[in-house]
């Protein structure tokens, strides 16, 4: 996910207009600011890019995240249902607006399996929170049905999928609100900061108070501003904004390679017909940041990655099975409630019942996939290389296990 890759003369333009102004806050000092509003900008620019009717820009993806929940009225006890593979913002964000995660079951879009969320729903369920993982979609339609169903939220965590798309529209703005990362290694990157999307009022109204200590913004005078409601800093400032008012004019360019190398790639893999890719709900959406692809067994899969790293092309190459941060099976400290300030009893028991929860569904297909990061700066040659290094281990891995049987 490589904003960071495209990084030069245009960053380092709105990055100088602010700095030549001084003003690197993104609310106030109308006169002195001369007219350079990044953060209002950028977030016109969202709004246009990925059709949505609000965008407030936060701090982080995480900001994000409990912002949207928190807009959304989510809060102490509320069931928020998350896939077991997610990065730990899902229920970081989710424990800190005092609700509790539900982690269910992934199938082969490497996103919520809807039938596990149907399992999961009990009449503590607020919301049904997709993360739209590597660059692709959950089965939108299916989730959509559910929520519309059981009146629950539906809130996308897109902050790995700028620029996927579900049926022509944009993932994050499909549902209640959804969100983007814009870290150092996403696909548009502010250095640091996020956005939260939604087509209603309410709720951008709410995201855009609660971002700054729930100033209402009413009038042009900031210290007379009135709080309707308690709120936080998550605010973004003028110098991130700057940066990623750069890099959202560069997306299209981004999103045209991704998918060029991606397709490269992926013809490479496909002539071993023992692989199989992700299944995507609707291709012609997903924005090629990864390619994730699965092998017959886990056996298979780890000779494979070890093979890789012995031959230095693991690199790019993510094995989530065995990833601290991104799958359930490694959460130890999520499992064993470990924080740092007291949770309520009901809390505490709700998420370390994931210790002994099944998630062998989810193991069946984690254990089994490896996702290839896509990169922007790769060159044919280089594709072509790396290719014929994986599709050779990979052969030479299923060869020997062949031979063994
Ligand atoms: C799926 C997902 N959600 C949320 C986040 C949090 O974003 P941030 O790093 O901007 O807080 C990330 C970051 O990697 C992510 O991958």
């Amino acid at each position: 996910m490589p904003g960071y890759e495209f990084f030069g003369e245009e960053e380092r333009k709105h990055v100088n207009d602010v700095l030549e102004t001084g003003i690197l806050m993104r609310y106030g000092f109308d006169g002195p600011r001369k007219g350079i509003w990044k953060a209002k900008e950028l977030e016109e620019a969202i709004c246009t890019t990925f059709g949505s009717k609000h965008a407030q820009l936060v701090s982080s993806g995480t900001a994000a995240l409990t912002t949207a929940m928190s807009a959304l009225g989510i809060g102490y006890c509320d069931e928020v249902i998350v896939p077991s593979f997610t990065f730990v913002a899902s229920f970081e964000a989710i424990l800190s607006v005092g609700a509790i995660p539900v982690m269910v079951d992934v199938d082969d879009t490497l996103t919520l399996n809807p039938e596990a969320v149907r399992n999961a729903i009990t009449p503590k369920t607020k919301c049904v929170m997709p993360v739209h993982m590597c660059g692709s979609m959950a089965d939108m339609g299916a989730l959509q049905d559910i929520c519309k169903e059981h009146k629950l939220i539906l809130l996308e965590d897109a902050c790995q999928s700028i620029g996927g798309s579900y049926k022509g529209k944009m993932l994050g703005t499909i549902g209640d609100a959804g969100t983007f990362s814009f870290d150092f290694v996403k696909t548009i990157t502010c250095a640091e900061g996020g956005v939260v999307m939604t087509n209603r009022d309410d709720v951008f109204t709410a995201s855009d108070g609660y971002t700054d200590h729930g100033h209402d913004h009413k009038g042009a005078d900031r210290g007379a501003d009135l709080h309707p409601f308690i709120g936080y800093n998550f605010r973004i400032s003028e110098l991130q904004a700057a940066v990623g008012l750069a890099q959202i004019k560069k997306l299209d360019n981004f999103l045209a390679i991704q998918k060029k190398n991606h397709t490269a790639l992926k013809n490479m893999l496909a002539a071993i017909p023992e692989i199989s890719f992700r299944r995507i709900p609707d291709p012609a959406g997903d924005s090629c940041t990864f390619l994730s692809w699965t092998l017959p067994t886990e056996e298979i899969t780890r000779a494979v990655v070890a093979e890789m790293k012995a031959r230095g092309v693991i690199a790019g190459n993510f094995y989530w099975f065995d990833n601290n941060w991104h799958y359930i099976r490694k959460w130890d400290h999520l499992k064993n409630a470990i924080t740092l300030n007291a949770l309520s009893p009901e809390i505490k028991a709700a998420v370390m019942h994931h210790a002994n929860k099944d998630f062998s569904a989810s193991d069946a297909i984690m254990s089994r996939c490896v996702s290839t990061a896509i990169s922007l700066l790769w060159t044919d040659e280089q594709i072509r290389e790396k290719g014929e290094m994986m599709v050779s281990i990979i052969k030479q891995v299923l060869a020997a296990q062949k031979a063994e049987a």
